[in-house]
């Protein structure tokens, strides 16, 4: 899983190909690499680590040439070492390569018998051999990379240069997506517009199967069956600024700050706070209709899902439930008539949640997607798309996506509630009121930051941390122990409260803070119980409630953060504030990498 992108023009490539890769790191970040052909000849610059070594190598041994593929990268075969970073390469050919080669053993033992030999660790250096045997055979370059593509078992993106054809690209893709951009007597490859909007508007989202033939003077693209097909050029809206911090020290904590704003936006989009009414976007989908919800989505987003299952069950009576992309598509899950499947992601990129998506369209499913990215692979596969307005998301554990996710699931449930005629006029108003104030709440839950950065000093001690909450608060206690876990790497586990009598509770003792989520809610008594359990057994308790809670619960806690008060439908919104900055200021204690932690990448792209 990672970045690639691909340059036919008239100036020095390989800046131009940092520059693309800078705006690709999101896909992963464990190393970076460069090929160019000047002279006709493949030459390449590849750094282990973070793409600022790359321009640092770059900086001290400059790669000339107009023509070149770059590449950042997420490991998955082969450590991320200089040797295993791409592009990979023969004397005929440079390869980029996003997605996985399943079959990779196979066919690295058939070439290692034709004399091949392979120099990595990594799936990817198969097509570079296959391709180059190709090539030997006799096939000029389109034939050997449609050859080669046939052999490929797996989801790929893949851009190759070639030996002594300084105009020429081919790119190809399976599973993986990869965009073609039309510049001015130059032509490029990236794995989305965004990585291409410093240099063109005009992108062609390849299709599943297709394969590109760049030169100066434009793309010929031939499909799975190696026909010759038109793709529409489109107009893509991904700006080419670059997001900065502003006046925060990293992009998470930006995000954090930017929660109401964009709350505000998403909510704004849904709800019409003259009419006191949900208007959702016309779509196919009819949701007095729908006779099963099924939610799929990865990590944060997932938890968003969880979240959501409360809210589509209690306000529109719709049967519901959710599961986790790389899951659901391997199971034998029962999708009746009917049903719609909702894919929640930030970036509509995921690969397990893409694939589920194709999964449930197979079965018959009507589609539907709540993405942050409008042009991404799942909102373009969509019956019906609801996006989120939370703008770029730049930091891996995500934030203000989840928030605005929330606010945008909320709004479908009162939809679908009122579509279903099981939620009353006066409850829709009341509800939309509320929904519409949570941004301002929000704001108040930030003022808690500096009790919250001290207490994060308490937490950055401990190995090991749970939380626990109840109903609306369980989802919120696992994106607590999630949040925590990928940026400080303390170990964190989030359990539902009256779940941690049956195991968790064997780990308590004065070194493992338990973290209580609990607004005075219909489940606070039972909640605050389970609390007093934990106490009982010398467990130390940081509990987050609103004034009323914090009253009720007893002087003996161990520390406390506030929340404002709010309708308990929507206090997910609230709590989700203080886990994030309770992750951000212990990350910040540890003295981790906030944005981009460890072995971690912001958008998945291989199961
Ligand atoms: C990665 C990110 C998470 C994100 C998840 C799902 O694991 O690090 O922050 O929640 O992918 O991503 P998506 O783009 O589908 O929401």
């Amino acid at each position: 899983m990672c970045g690639i992108v691909g340059i036919i023009g008239n100036e020095e490539a390989a800046p131009l190909i940092v520059e693309a890769l800078k705006r690709l790191e999101y896909r992963g970040y464990d190393s970076a690499g460069i090929a160019t052909l000047h002279d006709g000849q493949i030459d390449r610059r590849r750094a282990p680590g973070k793409l600022r070594n790359l321009g640092a190598l770059l900086g001290k041994d400059p790669l000339p040439g107009v023509i070149g593929i770059g590449h950042t990268r997420w490991a998955t075969h082969g450590a991320p070492t200089e040797n295993n970073a791409h592009p990979h390469a023969s004397d005929s050919v440079a390869v980029v390569h996003n997605g996985i080669i399943e079959n990779f053993r196979e066919l690295r033992d058939e070439l290692t018998a034709k004399g091949h030999v392979f120099a990595t660790e990594t799936d990817t250096e198969v097509t570079v051999h296959l391709v180059t045997e190709n090539l030997r055979r006799g096939m000029d370059p389109v034939a050997a990379a449609q050859a080669a593509v046939k052999r490929f078992d797996g989801a790929f993106a893949l851009v190759i240069m070639f030996r002594g054809d300084e105009d020429l690209l081919i790119g190809t893709r399976r599973g993986s997506p990869l965009a073609v951009g039309y510049g001015d007597g130059e032509m490029y490859f990236g794995s989305d517009a965004f990585a291409l909007a410093p240099f063109t508007n005009r992108v062609t989202y390849l299709e599943e199967g297709d394969l590109a033939v760049l030169r100066r003077s434009g793309a010929t693209i031939f499909d799975v069956k190696d026909n010759r097909v038109e793709r529409p050029i489109v107009l893509t809206q991904a700006g080419a600024a670059l997001v900065d911090k502003g006046n925060h020290r990293h992009f998470m904590a930006k995000e954090i700050y930017e929660q109401p704003e964009v709350l505000g936006h998403t909510v704004h989009a849904y709800v019409n706070g003259v009419t006191e009414s949900v208007a959702l976007p016309k779509s196919s989908i009819d949701w007095s209709a729908v006779t099963k919800l099924t939610m799929v989505a990865c990590g944060t987003s997932s938890i968003a899902t969880n979240i959501a299952q409360y809210w589509f069950e209690q306000l529109a009576q719709l049967p519901s439930g959710t599961d986790i992309a790389s899951e659901f598509r391997y199971r034998d899950t029962v999708l009746i008539p009917g049903g719609v499947s909702l894919f929640v992601s930030q970036s509509g990129e995921t690969a397990d949640t893409l694939a589920a998506l194709k999964h449930a369209r197979a079965a018959g499913q009507k589609i539907a997607s709540v993405v942050n990215v409008a042009e991404s692979s799942m909102a373009r596969e969509s019956d019906a798309v609801y996006p989120t307005h939370a703008g770029p998301e730049i930091g891996v554990a995500s934030t203000k996506a989840f928030v605005c996710q929330l606010g945008v699931l909320a709004s479908l449930a009162i939809a679908a509630g009122r579509a279903r005629g099981v939620l009353p006029r006066d409850a829709e108003i009341r509800l939309t009121r509320r929904l519409l104030e949570m941004p301002r709440l929000i704001g108040e839950a930030l003022k808690q930051e500096e009790i919250i950065a001290s207490i994060a000093q308490e937490i950055a001690k401990a190995r090991d941390v749970l939380f626990m909450g109840r109903g609306l608060s369980y989802p919120i206690a696992m994106e607590g122990a999630l949040k925590l876990k990928e940026i400080s790497y303390i170990h964190a586990e989030g359990y539902a409260a009256g779940e941690l009598k049956h195991g968790p509770i064997a780990l308590i003792d004065e070194n493992v803070p338990v973290i209580v989520i609990a607004p005075h809610d219909a489940l606070f008594e039972k909640t605050i119980s389970n609390m007093q359990e934990v106490m009982a057994r010398g467990g130390k308790v940081l509990l987050i409630s609103d004034k009323r809670g914090h009253e009720l619960a007893g002087d003996n806690v161990w520390m406390r953060i506030e929340i404002p008060e709010c309708d308990p439908v929507f206090a997910p919104l609230v709590s989700a504030v203080p886990v994030q900055l309770l992750a951000y200021y212990t990350a910040l204690a540890k003295g981790t990498d906030v944005d981009q932690p460890r072995n971690l990448a912001k958008s998945v792209t291989v199961e």
